[in-house]
Protein backbone atom coordinates (compact mmCIF):
# COMPACT_ATOMS: atom_id res chain seq x y z
CA UNK A 1 0.00 0.00 0.00
CA UNK A 2 1.74 3.00 -1.26
CA UNK A 3 -1.29 5.47 0.06
CA UNK A 4 -2.15 4.75 3.38
CA UNK A 5 -3.31 7.07 6.45
CA UNK A 6 -5.73 9.27 6.97
CA UNK A 7 -5.10 11.58 4.48
CA UNK A 8 -4.30 9.14 1.54
CA UNK A 9 -6.86 10.75 -0.83
CA UNK A 10 -5.29 13.64 -0.53
CA UNK A 11 -1.61 12.97 -0.63
CA UNK A 12 -2.27 10.96 -3.89
CA UNK A 13 -4.04 13.35 -5.50
CA UNK A 14 -1.27 16.30 -5.01
CA UNK A 15 1.26 13.51 -6.18
CA UNK A 16 -1.16 13.33 -9.45
CA UNK A 17 -1.65 16.89 -10.20
CA UNK A 18 1.72 17.73 -9.81
CA UNK A 19 2.85 17.94 -13.23
CA UNK A 20 -0.15 20.34 -13.65
CA UNK A 21 0.79 22.18 -10.74
CA UNK A 22 1.89 25.38 -12.84
CA UNK A 23 -1.37 25.35 -14.62
CA UNK A 24 -3.36 25.04 -11.16
CA UNK A 25 -1.37 28.23 -9.75
CA UNK A 26 -1.89 30.01 -12.10
CA UNK A 27 -5.57 29.18 -12.66
CA UNK A 28 -5.77 30.12 -9.18
CA UNK A 29 -3.68 33.13 -9.32
CA UNK A 30 -6.58 34.65 -12.31
CA UNK A 31 -9.23 33.46 -9.87
CA UNK A 32 -7.78 35.38 -7.02
CA UNK A 33 -7.35 38.72 -9.28
CA UNK A 34 -10.97 38.40 -10.55
CA UNK A 35 -11.91 38.31 -6.92
CA UNK A 36 -10.11 41.47 -5.99
CA UNK A 37 -11.03 43.28 -9.22
CA UNK A 38 -14.72 42.92 -8.15
CA UNK A 39 -14.53 43.79 -4.51
CA UNK A 40 -12.56 46.41 -5.95
CA UNK A 41 -14.91 47.86 -8.39
CA UNK A 42 -17.72 48.36 -5.89
CA UNK A 43 -15.09 49.75 -2.88
CA UNK A 44 -14.30 52.38 -5.60
CA UNK A 45 -17.51 53.17 -7.00
CA UNK A 46 -18.82 53.66 -3.66
CA UNK A 47 -16.35 56.15 -2.43
CA UNK A 48 -16.22 57.52 -6.16
CA UNK A 49 -20.00 58.22 -5.84
CA UNK A 50 -19.84 59.80 -2.68
CA UNK A 51 -17.14 61.85 -3.30
CA UNK A 52 -19.24 63.22 -6.33
CA UNK A 53 -22.26 63.45 -4.07
CA UNK A 54 -20.06 65.64 -1.18
CA UNK A 55 -18.31 67.73 -3.83
CA UNK A 56 -21.67 68.67 -5.37
CA UNK A 57 -23.58 69.65 -2.07
CA UNK A 58 -20.17 71.53 -1.14
CA UNK A 59 -19.48 73.03 -4.48
CA UNK A 60 -15.89 71.78 -4.88
CA UNK A 61 -14.17 70.67 -7.86
CA UNK A 62 -13.09 67.13 -7.42
CA UNK A 63 -10.81 64.92 -10.00
CA UNK A 64 -13.39 62.01 -11.88
CA UNK A 65 -11.02 61.44 -14.54
CA UNK A 66 -8.75 59.00 -12.33
CA UNK A 67 -11.46 57.06 -10.59
CA UNK A 68 -13.81 56.73 -13.38
CA UNK A 69 -10.94 55.34 -15.35
CA UNK A 70 -10.03 52.64 -12.32
CA UNK A 71 -13.71 51.85 -12.47
CA UNK A 72 -13.38 51.15 -16.43
CA UNK A 73 -10.40 49.04 -15.75
CA UNK A 74 -11.25 47.13 -13.48
CA UNK A 75 -14.72 45.95 -15.00
CA UNK A 76 -12.66 45.17 -18.21
CA UNK A 77 -9.89 43.37 -15.96
CA UNK A 78 -12.86 41.40 -14.14
CA UNK A 79 -14.08 40.19 -17.45
CA UNK A 80 -11.10 39.44 -18.99
CA UNK A 81 -9.77 37.57 -16.58
CA UNK A 82 -12.81 35.35 -16.01
CA UNK A 83 -12.72 34.41 -19.54
CA UNK A 84 -8.64 33.41 -19.54
CA UNK A 85 -9.14 31.64 -15.79
CA UNK A 86 -11.86 29.70 -17.38
CA UNK A 87 -9.35 28.63 -20.56
CA UNK A 88 -6.48 27.92 -18.13
CA UNK A 89 -8.79 26.17 -15.63
CA UNK A 90 -10.56 23.51 -18.12
CA UNK A 91 -7.45 23.18 -20.33
CA UNK A 92 -5.50 22.04 -16.83
CA UNK A 93 -8.71 20.32 -16.41
CA UNK A 94 -8.47 18.24 -19.46
CA UNK A 95 -4.91 17.56 -18.96
CA UNK A 96 -5.52 16.18 -15.82
CA UNK A 97 -7.88 14.06 -16.77
CA UNK A 98 -6.26 12.29 -19.31
CA UNK A 99 -2.82 11.58 -17.14
CA UNK A 100 -5.86 10.23 -14.23
CA UNK A 101 -6.93 7.83 -17.45
CA UNK A 102 -3.37 7.14 -18.55
CA UNK A 103 -2.37 6.56 -14.64
CA UNK A 104 -5.10 4.44 -13.86
CA UNK A 105 -4.71 2.32 -17.33
CA UNK A 106 -1.64 1.28 -16.42
CA UNK A 107 -2.49 0.54 -12.59
CA UNK A 108 -5.24 -1.51 -13.45
CA UNK A 109 -3.61 -3.86 -15.89
CA UNK A 110 -1.30 -5.67 -13.31
CA UNK A 111 -4.74 -6.45 -11.55
CA UNK A 112 -7.02 -7.48 -14.04
CA UNK A 113 -8.74 -9.71 -13.99
CA UNK A 114 -7.40 -11.27 -10.49
CA UNK A 115 -9.09 -8.79 -9.01
CA UNK A 116 -11.77 -7.22 -10.66
CA UNK A 117 -13.40 -10.16 -12.27
CA UNK A 118 -14.25 -11.06 -8.24
CA UNK A 119 -16.22 -7.32 -8.17
CA UNK A 120 -19.59 -6.82 -8.56
CA UNK A 121 -21.11 -5.79 -11.70
CA UNK A 122 -19.79 -5.55 -14.53
CA UNK A 123 -20.22 -2.25 -14.56
CA UNK A 124 -17.59 -2.08 -12.51
CA UNK A 125 -15.28 0.11 -14.88
CA UNK A 126 -18.42 2.16 -15.96
CA UNK A 127 -18.57 3.34 -12.57
CA UNK A 128 -14.32 3.64 -12.34
CA UNK A 129 -14.49 5.82 -14.87
CA UNK A 130 -17.16 8.19 -13.49
CA UNK A 131 -15.08 8.08 -10.46
CA UNK A 132 -11.97 9.07 -12.29
CA UNK A 133 -14.04 11.88 -13.84
CA UNK A 134 -15.65 13.10 -10.90
CA UNK A 135 -11.74 13.39 -9.90
CA UNK A 136 -11.58 16.65 -12.55
CA UNK A 137 -13.55 18.35 -9.11
CA UNK A 138 -10.45 18.34 -7.46
CA UNK A 139 -8.74 21.18 -9.13
CA UNK A 140 -11.61 22.80 -11.04
CA UNK A 141 -14.35 23.45 -7.72
CA UNK A 142 -11.94 22.07 -4.96
CA UNK A 143 -8.26 23.16 -5.33
CA UNK A 144 -8.65 26.71 -7.62
CA UNK A 145 -11.38 27.94 -5.49
CA UNK A 146 -9.33 26.91 -2.04
CA UNK A 147 -6.36 28.51 -3.06
CA UNK A 148 -7.94 31.79 -4.55
CA UNK A 149 -10.03 32.11 -1.19
CA UNK A 150 -7.34 32.11 1.04
CA UNK A 151 -4.91 34.07 -1.23
CA UNK A 152 -7.50 36.94 -1.76
CA UNK A 153 -8.37 36.38 1.80
CA UNK A 154 -5.07 37.89 2.83
CA UNK A 155 -4.99 40.54 0.52
CA UNK A 156 -8.38 41.99 1.63
CA UNK A 157 -7.02 41.75 5.00
CA UNK A 158 -3.72 43.48 4.14
CA UNK A 159 -5.61 46.60 2.55
CA UNK A 160 -8.15 46.56 5.45
CA UNK A 161 -5.56 46.65 8.13
CA UNK A 162 -3.89 49.66 6.26
CA UNK A 163 -6.69 51.74 7.40
CA UNK A 164 -8.56 49.76 10.35
CA UNK A 165 -7.20 47.06 12.13
CA UNK A 166 -10.27 46.56 13.72
CA UNK A 167 -12.41 46.78 11.07
CA UNK A 168 -9.64 44.09 9.39
CA UNK A 169 -10.57 41.82 12.61
CA UNK A 170 -14.15 41.81 11.79
CA UNK A 171 -13.97 41.06 8.49
CA UNK A 172 -11.94 38.35 8.80
CA UNK A 173 -13.98 36.82 11.54
CA UNK A 174 -16.87 37.20 9.13
CA UNK A 175 -15.34 35.68 6.43
CA UNK A 176 -13.72 32.67 8.71
CA UNK A 177 -17.22 32.05 9.93
CA UNK A 178 -19.35 32.31 6.67
CA UNK A 179 -16.59 30.37 4.61
CA UNK A 180 -15.34 27.90 6.97
CA UNK A 181 -16.95 27.29 10.07
CA UNK A 182 -20.63 27.40 9.31
CA UNK A 183 -19.92 25.17 6.14
CA UNK A 184 -17.68 22.31 8.12
CA UNK A 185 -20.65 22.16 10.37
CA UNK A 186 -23.60 22.25 7.66
CA UNK A 187 -21.32 19.38 5.97
CA UNK A 188 -20.68 17.56 9.32
CA UNK A 189 -24.72 17.51 9.89
CA UNK A 190 -25.69 16.45 6.43
CA UNK A 191 -22.81 13.76 6.60
CA UNK A 192 -25.03 11.07 7.25
CA UNK A 193 -28.01 11.51 5.14
CA UNK A 194 -25.47 12.72 2.19
CA UNK A 195 -24.24 9.35 2.40
CA UNK A 196 -27.58 7.78 2.29
CA UNK A 197 -28.29 9.97 -0.32
CA UNK A 198 -24.94 9.14 -2.61
CA UNK A 199 -25.68 5.09 -1.86
CA UNK A 200 -29.22 5.47 -2.65
CA UNK A 201 -28.77 7.21 -5.84
CA UNK A 202 -26.65 4.71 -6.51
CA UNK A 203 -28.66 1.89 -6.45
CA UNK A 204 -31.61 3.36 -8.13
CA UNK A 205 -29.56 4.33 -11.19
CA UNK A 206 -28.37 1.20 -11.11
CA UNK A 207 -31.70 -1.11 -11.14
CA UNK A 208 -33.17 1.45 -13.41
CA UNK A 209 -30.29 0.59 -15.62
CA UNK A 210 -30.93 -2.65 -15.16
CA UNK A 211 -34.99 -2.58 -15.15
CA UNK A 212 -34.66 -0.94 -18.68
CA UNK A 213 -32.19 -3.16 -20.31
CA UNK A 214 -33.84 -6.40 -19.48
CA UNK A 215 -36.87 -5.09 -19.93
CA UNK A 216 -37.94 -7.71 -22.63
CA UNK A 217 -36.38 -10.54 -20.80
CA UNK A 218 -38.75 -9.13 -17.07
CA UNK A 219 -42.04 -8.70 -19.84
CA UNK A 220 -41.56 -12.10 -21.01
CA UNK A 221 -40.96 -14.27 -17.71
CA UNK A 222 -41.18 -12.22 -14.72
CA UNK A 223 -43.95 -9.48 -13.19
CA UNK A 224 -42.63 -6.13 -14.31
CA UNK A 225 -45.05 -4.17 -11.86
CA UNK A 226 -43.42 -5.34 -9.06
CA UNK A 227 -39.92 -4.30 -9.91
CA UNK A 228 -41.65 -0.78 -10.73
CA UNK A 229 -43.22 -0.63 -7.46
CA UNK A 230 -39.61 -1.67 -6.11
CA UNK A 231 -38.20 1.27 -8.30
CA UNK A 232 -41.02 3.59 -6.93
CA UNK A 233 -40.38 2.21 -3.14
CA UNK A 234 -36.54 3.27 -3.72
CA UNK A 235 -37.67 6.81 -5.27
CA UNK A 236 -39.39 7.46 -2.39
CA UNK A 237 -36.99 6.31 -0.02
CA UNK A 238 -34.24 9.15 -1.67
CA UNK A 239 -36.93 11.81 -0.41
CA UNK A 240 -36.09 11.78 3.18
CA UNK A 241 -32.18 12.50 3.19
CA UNK A 242 -33.28 14.96 0.11
CA UNK A 243 -35.34 17.10 1.84
CA UNK A 244 -32.59 17.00 5.48
CA UNK A 245 -29.79 18.23 2.90
CA UNK A 246 -32.14 20.74 1.55
CA UNK A 247 -32.90 21.72 4.93
CA UNK A 248 -29.36 22.15 6.30
CA UNK A 249 -28.25 23.70 2.78
CA UNK A 250 -30.87 26.80 3.07
CA UNK A 251 -30.30 26.93 6.81
CA UNK A 252 -26.27 27.38 6.20
CA UNK A 253 -26.98 29.93 3.18
CA UNK A 254 -29.46 32.16 5.87
CA UNK A 255 -27.01 31.57 8.57
CA UNK A 256 -24.66 32.60 6.06
CA UNK A 257 -26.12 36.20 5.08
CA UNK A 258 -27.30 36.92 8.44
CA UNK A 259 -23.00 36.94 9.64
CA UNK A 260 -22.17 38.93 6.37
CA UNK A 261 -24.78 41.22 7.03
CA UNK A 262 -23.73 41.67 10.88
CA UNK A 263 -19.70 42.27 9.65
CA UNK A 264 -20.68 44.71 7.21
CA UNK A 265 -22.65 46.61 9.95
CA UNK A 266 -20.35 46.13 12.30
CA UNK A 267 -17.56 47.07 10.31
CA UNK A 268 -19.87 50.70 9.53
CA UNK A 269 -20.03 51.24 12.97
CA UNK A 270 -16.38 51.10 13.88
CA UNK A 271 -16.20 53.24 10.60
CA UNK A 272 -18.31 55.74 11.68
CA UNK A 273 -16.47 56.24 14.89
CA UNK A 274 -13.21 56.97 12.58
CA UNK A 275 -15.15 59.36 10.56
CA UNK A 276 -15.84 61.06 13.86
CA UNK A 277 -12.60 60.73 14.92
CA UNK A 278 -11.31 62.18 11.67
CA UNK A 279 -9.20 59.56 10.81
CA UNK A 280 -10.80 58.17 7.60
CA UNK A 281 -13.04 60.65 5.36
CA UNK A 282 -16.96 59.56 4.86
CA UNK A 283 -16.61 58.56 1.17
CA UNK A 284 -13.58 56.36 2.43
CA UNK A 285 -16.06 54.54 5.04
CA UNK A 286 -18.55 54.11 2.12
CA UNK A 287 -15.77 52.34 0.20
CA UNK A 288 -14.70 50.14 2.83
CA UNK A 289 -17.80 49.08 4.19
CA UNK A 290 -19.02 48.44 0.67
CA UNK A 291 -15.22 46.62 0.41
CA UNK A 292 -16.48 44.79 3.32
CA UNK A 293 -19.65 43.71 1.68
CA UNK A 294 -17.95 42.25 -1.47
CA UNK A 295 -15.60 40.30 0.33
CA UNK A 296 -17.58 37.67 0.92
CA UNK A 297 -17.79 36.83 -2.63
CA UNK A 298 -14.37 35.24 -2.27
CA UNK A 299 -15.31 32.83 0.59
CA UNK A 300 -19.02 32.24 -1.43
CA UNK A 301 -17.22 29.50 -3.31
CA UNK A 302 -15.39 27.44 -0.67
CA UNK A 303 -19.30 25.37 0.76
CA UNK A 304 -19.51 24.05 -2.36
CA UNK A 305 -15.47 23.05 -2.68
CA UNK A 306 -16.28 21.55 0.97
CA UNK A 307 -19.26 19.11 -0.41
CA UNK A 308 -17.25 18.57 -3.80
CA UNK A 309 -14.01 17.55 -1.72
CA UNK A 310 -16.74 14.94 0.07
CA UNK A 311 -17.34 13.22 -3.19
CA UNK A 312 -14.51 13.52 -4.71
CA UNK A 313 -13.05 12.06 -1.71
CA UNK A 314 -15.01 9.01 -1.84
CA UNK A 315 -14.21 8.20 -5.41
CA UNK A 316 -10.48 8.93 -5.04
CA UNK A 317 -10.91 6.39 -2.24
CA UNK A 318 -12.90 3.70 -4.34
CA UNK A 319 -9.96 4.34 -6.96
CA UNK A 320 -7.14 3.96 -4.76
CA UNK A 321 -8.93 0.39 -2.93
CA UNK A 322 -9.08 -1.47 -6.23
CA UNK A 323 -5.47 0.00 -7.57
CA UNK A 324 -3.64 0.28 -4.19
CA UNK A 325 -4.42 -2.72 -2.36
CA UNK A 326 -2.08 -5.72 -1.38
CA UNK A 327 -0.93 -7.19 -4.14
CA UNK A 328 -1.38 -10.94 -4.51
CA UNK A 329 1.59 -11.94 -5.94
CA UNK A 330 4.44 -11.11 -3.91
CA UNK A 331 7.09 -9.20 -5.99
CA UNK A 332 11.21 -10.25 -5.94
CA UNK A 333 13.09 -8.19 -3.79
CA UNK A 334 15.84 -7.93 -6.81
CA UNK A 335 14.10 -7.97 -9.61
CA UNK A 336 15.81 -9.58 -13.34
CA UNK A 337 15.57 -7.86 -16.21
CA UNK A 338 13.82 -9.38 -19.42
CA UNK A 339 14.39 -12.18 -20.69
CA UNK A 340 15.40 -11.51 -24.26
CA UNK A 341 13.99 -15.16 -25.72
CA UNK A 342 10.61 -15.42 -25.21
CA UNK A 343 9.73 -19.48 -25.21
CA UNK A 344 7.57 -20.22 -22.50
CA UNK A 345 7.91 -23.04 -19.80
CA UNK A 346 5.50 -24.16 -17.55
CA UNK A 347 7.47 -27.30 -15.24
CA UNK A 348 5.07 -28.67 -13.02
CA UNK A 349 2.70 -25.44 -11.99
CA UNK A 350 0.28 -25.72 -9.63
CA UNK A 351 -2.30 -23.16 -8.67
CA UNK A 352 -5.08 -22.70 -6.21
CA UNK A 353 -7.80 -20.27 -5.43
CA UNK A 354 -8.21 -19.87 -1.60
CA UNK A 355 -12.38 -20.57 -2.69
CA UNK A 356 -11.60 -24.04 -3.25
CA UNK A 357 -9.96 -27.02 -2.54
CA UNK A 358 -9.42 -28.68 -5.80
CA UNK A 359 -6.11 -27.33 -7.48
CA UNK A 360 -7.29 -25.31 -10.56
CA UNK A 361 -4.02 -26.45 -12.18
CA UNK A 362 -2.74 -29.76 -11.10
CA UNK A 363 0.98 -30.41 -11.92
CA UNK A 364 0.71 -28.60 -15.14
CA UNK A 365 3.62 -28.72 -17.51
CA UNK A 366 3.70 -27.72 -20.99
CA UNK A 367 6.35 -26.18 -23.59
CA UNK A 368 5.47 -23.42 -26.22
CA UNK A 369 9.10 -23.00 -28.26
CA UNK A 370 9.81 -19.19 -29.47
CA UNK A 371 7.50 -18.04 -32.41
CA UNK A 372 5.14 -21.36 -32.09
CA UNK A 373 1.67 -21.13 -31.51
CA UNK A 374 -0.14 -23.67 -29.09
CA UNK A 375 -3.77 -23.90 -28.73
CA UNK A 376 -5.49 -25.15 -25.70
CA UNK A 377 -8.81 -26.42 -25.92
CA UNK A 378 -11.24 -27.77 -22.90
CA UNK A 379 -14.21 -27.34 -20.68
CA UNK A 380 -15.30 -24.42 -19.18
CA UNK A 381 -13.90 -24.23 -15.70
CA UNK A 382 -10.77 -26.83 -16.95
CA UNK A 383 -8.00 -24.27 -15.73
CA UNK A 384 -7.60 -22.26 -19.38
CA UNK A 385 -7.97 -19.06 -17.92
CA UNK A 386 -6.12 -20.14 -14.67
CA UNK A 387 -2.94 -21.05 -16.85
CA UNK A 388 -2.41 -17.25 -17.85
CA UNK A 389 -3.26 -15.58 -14.76
CA UNK A 390 -0.41 -17.89 -13.68
CA UNK A 391 1.99 -16.69 -16.22
CA UNK A 392 0.92 -13.08 -15.99
CA UNK A 393 1.41 -13.21 -12.37
CA UNK A 394 -1.95 -12.66 -11.58
CA UNK A 395 -1.76 -15.68 -9.07
CA UNK A 396 0.74 -17.14 -7.11
CA UNK A 397 1.72 -20.72 -7.34
CA UNK A 398 1.20 -22.94 -4.81
CA UNK A 399 4.19 -25.06 -6.43
CA UNK A 400 6.27 -25.47 -10.09
CA UNK A 401 7.91 -22.74 -12.11
CA UNK A 402 7.15 -20.63 -15.38
CA UNK A 403 10.09 -19.64 -17.35
CA UNK A 404 9.86 -17.22 -19.91
CA UNK A 405 13.43 -17.57 -22.27
CA UNK A 406 14.77 -19.90 -19.20
CA UNK A 407 13.88 -16.91 -16.74
CA UNK A 408 11.55 -18.14 -14.00
CA UNK A 409 9.19 -15.76 -13.35
CA UNK A 410 9.68 -15.79 -10.00
CA UNK A 411 12.44 -13.41 -10.20
CA UNK A 412 10.67 -11.14 -12.69
CA UNK A 413 8.67 -8.25 -11.65
CA UNK A 414 4.87 -8.21 -12.56
CA UNK A 415 5.11 -5.39 -14.69
CA UNK A 416 8.37 -7.12 -16.29
CA UNK A 417 6.34 -9.79 -17.33
CA UNK A 418 3.21 -8.42 -18.49
CA UNK A 419 5.31 -6.56 -20.59
CA UNK A 420 6.16 -8.81 -22.69
CA UNK A 421 2.74 -10.15 -22.90
CA UNK A 422 -0.15 -8.86 -25.19
CA UNK A 423 -3.77 -10.28 -24.22
CA UNK A 424 -7.05 -10.23 -26.47
CA UNK A 425 -9.63 -11.98 -24.47
CA UNK A 426 -13.70 -11.88 -24.83
CA UNK A 427 -13.86 -9.51 -22.15
CA UNK A 428 -11.23 -7.14 -23.43
CA UNK A 429 -12.08 -3.27 -22.22
CA UNK A 430 -12.43 -0.30 -24.62
CA UNK A 431 -12.58 2.60 -22.11
CA UNK A 432 -15.24 5.72 -22.99
CA UNK A 433 -13.07 7.97 -24.83
CA UNK A 434 -11.81 8.16 -28.40
CA UNK A 435 -10.40 5.38 -30.56
CA UNK A 436 -7.04 7.04 -30.76
CA UNK A 437 -6.87 7.54 -26.86
CA UNK A 438 -7.94 3.61 -26.14
CA UNK A 439 -4.79 2.85 -28.86
CA UNK A 440 -2.69 5.13 -27.18
CA UNK A 441 -3.14 3.55 -24.09
CA UNK A 442 -0.43 0.72 -25.34
CA UNK A 443 1.84 3.22 -26.59
CA UNK A 444 1.65 6.53 -25.71
CA UNK A 445 3.77 8.08 -27.99
CA UNK A 446 2.53 6.29 -30.77
CA UNK A 447 1.75 8.45 -34.04
CA UNK A 448 -1.54 8.84 -35.91
CA UNK A 449 0.19 6.97 -39.05
CA UNK A 450 1.19 4.26 -36.53
CA UNK A 451 -2.43 4.08 -34.95
CA UNK A 452 -3.70 3.54 -38.52
CA UNK A 453 -1.28 1.20 -39.46
CA UNK A 454 -2.21 -0.81 -36.43
CA UNK A 455 -6.08 -0.47 -37.33
CA UNK A 456 -5.53 -1.48 -41.01
CA UNK A 457 -3.48 -4.78 -39.57
CA UNK A 458 -6.27 -5.67 -37.46
CA UNK A 459 -8.67 -5.28 -40.45
CA UNK A 460 -10.63 -2.67 -38.84
CA UNK A 461 -9.41 0.56 -40.58
CA UNK A 462 -11.92 0.35 -43.46
CA UNK A 463 -14.86 0.57 -40.80
CA UNK A 464 -13.18 3.54 -38.37
CA UNK A 465 -12.42 5.64 -41.36
CA UNK A 466 -15.70 5.21 -42.24
CA UNK A 467 -17.16 6.87 -38.95
CA UNK A 468 -17.39 10.95 -39.04
CA UNK A 469 -14.68 11.76 -36.95
CA UNK A 470 -12.74 8.57 -37.67
CA UNK A 471 -10.18 8.17 -35.18
CA UNK A 472 -11.50 10.55 -32.49
CA UNK A 473 -14.95 8.62 -32.52
CA UNK A 474 -15.75 8.31 -28.92
CA UNK A 475 -16.64 4.57 -28.91
CA UNK A 476 -19.54 5.15 -26.00
CA UNK A 477 -20.26 3.38 -22.56
CA UNK A 478 -18.88 -0.31 -22.42
CA UNK A 479 -18.23 0.22 -26.09
CA UNK A 480 -21.38 0.48 -27.36
CA UNK A 481 -21.43 2.56 -30.48
CA UNK A 482 -18.80 -0.76 -31.98
CA UNK A 483 -20.41 -3.86 -32.94
CA UNK A 484 -18.67 -6.75 -30.91
CA UNK A 485 -16.89 -7.56 -33.98
CA UNK A 486 -15.20 -3.86 -34.53
CA UNK A 487 -14.49 -3.67 -30.72
CA UNK A 488 -12.52 -6.80 -30.53
CA UNK A 489 -10.78 -5.99 -33.62
CA UNK A 490 -9.68 -2.19 -32.04
CA UNK A 491 -8.48 -4.16 -29.08
CA UNK A 492 -6.54 -6.55 -31.39
CA UNK A 493 -4.78 -3.18 -32.67
CA UNK A 494 -3.95 -2.01 -29.30
CA UNK A 495 -2.27 -5.54 -28.74
CA UNK A 496 -0.53 -5.15 -32.42
CA UNK A 497 0.55 -1.45 -31.33
CA UNK A 498 1.93 -3.19 -27.72
CA UNK A 499 4.30 -5.34 -29.87
CA UNK A 500 5.08 -7.58 -27.30
CA UNK A 501 6.91 -10.75 -27.74
CA UNK A 502 4.30 -13.31 -26.20
CA UNK A 503 0.60 -13.39 -27.08
CA UNK A 504 -2.18 -14.55 -25.18
CA UNK A 505 -5.58 -15.24 -26.97
CA UNK A 506 -8.20 -16.24 -24.09
CA UNK A 507 -11.46 -17.25 -26.10
CA UNK A 508 -10.76 -13.85 -28.47
CA UNK A 509 -13.66 -14.78 -30.67
CA UNK A 510 -16.43 -16.04 -28.39
CA UNK A 511 -19.44 -14.20 -28.79
CA UNK A 512 -19.08 -12.94 -32.33
CA UNK A 513 -21.21 -13.65 -35.70
CA UNK A 514 -19.29 -15.85 -38.20
CA UNK A 515 -18.57 -13.30 -40.30
CA UNK A 516 -17.38 -10.83 -37.37
CA UNK A 517 -15.24 -14.13 -36.49
CA UNK A 518 -13.96 -14.35 -39.88
CA UNK A 519 -12.59 -11.23 -39.60
CA UNK A 520 -11.01 -11.20 -36.26
CA UNK A 521 -9.60 -14.76 -37.06
CA UNK A 522 -7.54 -12.74 -39.54
CA UNK A 523 -6.62 -9.75 -37.35
CA UNK A 524 -5.29 -12.37 -34.43
CA UNK A 525 -3.24 -14.13 -37.67
CA UNK A 526 -1.70 -11.07 -38.29
CA UNK A 527 -1.18 -10.27 -34.25
CA UNK A 528 0.61 -13.79 -33.49
CA UNK A 529 2.45 -13.69 -36.72
CA UNK A 530 6.32 -14.56 -35.55
CA UNK A 531 5.65 -14.41 -32.07
CA UNK A 532 4.93 -17.51 -28.73
CA UNK A 533 1.41 -17.16 -28.73
CA UNK A 534 -0.97 -19.19 -26.61
CA UNK A 535 -4.70 -19.23 -28.51
CA UNK A 536 -7.23 -20.27 -25.49
CA UNK A 537 -10.53 -21.53 -28.14
CA UNK A 538 -13.12 -23.99 -29.15
CA UNK A 539 -13.42 -22.13 -32.86
CA UNK A 540 -12.38 -24.52 -35.51
CA UNK A 541 -11.14 -21.58 -37.37
CA UNK A 542 -8.69 -20.00 -34.50
CA UNK A 543 -7.22 -23.75 -33.74
CA UNK A 544 -6.17 -23.98 -37.07
CA UNK A 545 -3.84 -21.27 -36.61
CA UNK A 546 -1.71 -23.23 -34.09
CA UNK A 547 1.14 -25.66 -34.50
CA UNK A 548 0.05 -27.66 -31.60
CA UNK A 549 -3.04 -28.77 -29.69
CA UNK A 550 -3.78 -29.97 -26.27
CA UNK A 551 -6.47 -30.23 -24.61
CA UNK A 552 -7.25 -29.71 -20.89
CA UNK A 553 -9.34 -30.84 -17.92
CA UNK A 554 -9.98 -30.23 -14.41
CA UNK A 555 -6.65 -28.48 -14.48
CA UNK A 556 -4.81 -31.07 -16.31
CA UNK A 557 -3.05 -31.56 -19.44
CA UNK A 558 -5.14 -34.86 -20.97
CA UNK A 559 -4.43 -34.74 -24.75
CA UNK A 560 -0.76 -33.76 -25.61
N1 LIG B 1 -10.42 -16.23 -8.74
C1 LIG B 1 -10.93 -17.43 -8.54
N2 LIG B 1 -11.29 -17.80 -7.29
C2 LIG B 1 -11.79 -19.03 -7.07
N3 LIG B 1 -11.98 -19.95 -8.01
C3 LIG B 1 -11.64 -19.65 -9.28
C4 LIG B 1 -11.10 -18.37 -9.61
N4 LIG B 1 -10.88 -18.34 -10.94
C5 LIG B 1 -11.24 -19.53 -11.41
N5 LIG B 1 -11.68 -20.33 -10.42
C6 LIG B 1 -12.10 -21.73 -10.54
O1 LIG B 1 -10.98 -22.43 -11.05
C7 LIG B 1 -11.37 -23.36 -12.04
C8 LIG B 1 -10.70 -23.04 -13.38
O2 LIG B 1 -11.21 -21.80 -13.87
P1 LIG B 1 -10.72 -21.12 -15.22
O3 LIG B 1 -9.24 -21.18 -15.25
O4 LIG B 1 -11.32 -19.80 -15.30
O5 LIG B 1 -11.32 -22.11 -16.29
P2 LIG B 1 -11.56 -21.88 -17.85
O6 LIG B 1 -10.86 -20.64 -18.26
O7 LIG B 1 -10.99 -23.11 -18.47
O8 LIG B 1 -13.01 -21.80 -18.02
C9 LIG B 1 -12.87 -23.28 -12.09
O9 LIG B 1 -13.37 -24.29 -11.25
C10 LIG B 1 -13.19 -21.93 -11.54
O10 LIG B 1 -14.45 -21.93 -10.90
MG1 LIG C 1 -11.63 -18.96 -19.23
Amino acid sequence: MKYAGKYRELRWLIVLSRPYLGWMLAGALLATGVLLANVALLAVSGWFITAMALAGLGGTAINYFTPAAAIRGLAILRTAGRYLERLITHEATFKLLAGLRQWFFEHLEPLAPARLQYLPGGDLLSRIRADIDSLENAYLRIFTPALAALLSTILMGGFLLFWSPGMAVINLAGLLLAGVFIPLIVLRAGLNSGQVLVQARAALRQRTAETVRGLAELTLFGNPQQRLDTLRRENNDLIGPQRQQNRLDAGGSVINTLISQFTWLGMIVLGIGLVQAQRITGPELVMLALFGMASFEAVAILPPAFRAWGETRQSARRILDLVDAEPIVIEPIAPQPAPTRFDLCFDAVTLRYPSSAKPALDAISLVVPQGQIVAIRGASGSGKTSLTNALLKFWPLVSGDIRIGGQSIHDLSGNTVRGLCAVVSQHTHLFNTSIAANLRLARPDATDDELVAALKAAAVYAEVAAFPRGLETEVGEAATRLSGGQSRRIAIARALLKDAPIVILDEPTEGLDAASEQAVTDALRRLIAGRTALIISHRPKLLTLANQIIRMDQGRITLP
